[in-house]
């Protein structure tokens, strides 16, 4: 995407890969940062595998660390929702790494959930009905 012109809010979602959001995404703050700082965002990043506080905790950290490297960056709201792995498909170099190919596939990814957060943000950027 070139230029974030047409649109008036932004929502950046991407997983965590080893203790890091996606490059893809801190590419993009990176790349539209003055119109990021004229526009509503929101972030999100997929992670946990376990439906556990603590691992939810966990990705909270990684995801504000991130985050913390764009200071200029205050997005209204930041969310971790939980992630979908499957050992088949991982790729080089973690195909190698037998503590991830021997983990039992998961999808905890809570639709509702994700729903939700995305009607409250899509409200909160509607004009306030009379
Ligand atoms: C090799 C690998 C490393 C991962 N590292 C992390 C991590 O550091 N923190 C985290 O919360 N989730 C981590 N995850 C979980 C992913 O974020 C999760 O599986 C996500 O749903 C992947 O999204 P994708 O299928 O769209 O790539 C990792 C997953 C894989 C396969």
């Amino acid at each position: 995407m070139r230029t974030l012109d047409q649109y008036r809010a932004v929502v950046l979602g991407a997983p965590l890969y080893m203790f890091h959001w996606h490059k893809d995404a801190l590419h993009f703050l990176s790349r539209h940062r003055e119109a990021l700082t004229q526009r509503r965002v929101a972030v999100f990043a997929l992670g946990p595998f376990h439906a556990e506080e603590k691992e939810f905790q966990e990705a909270r950290g990684q995801l504000d660390k991130e985050l913390a490297k764009f200071p200029w960056l205050t997005p209204g709201a930041i969310e971790i929702f939980g992630g979908k792995f499957d050992p088949e498909k991982l790729t080089f170099p973690h195909n190698l790494v037998p503590a991830l190919k021997n983990m039992p596939a998961s999808d905890i990814r809570d639709w509702t959930a994700i729903r939700d957060w995305a009607s409250d943000l899509a409200a909160q950027s509607q004009p306030a009905l009379a």
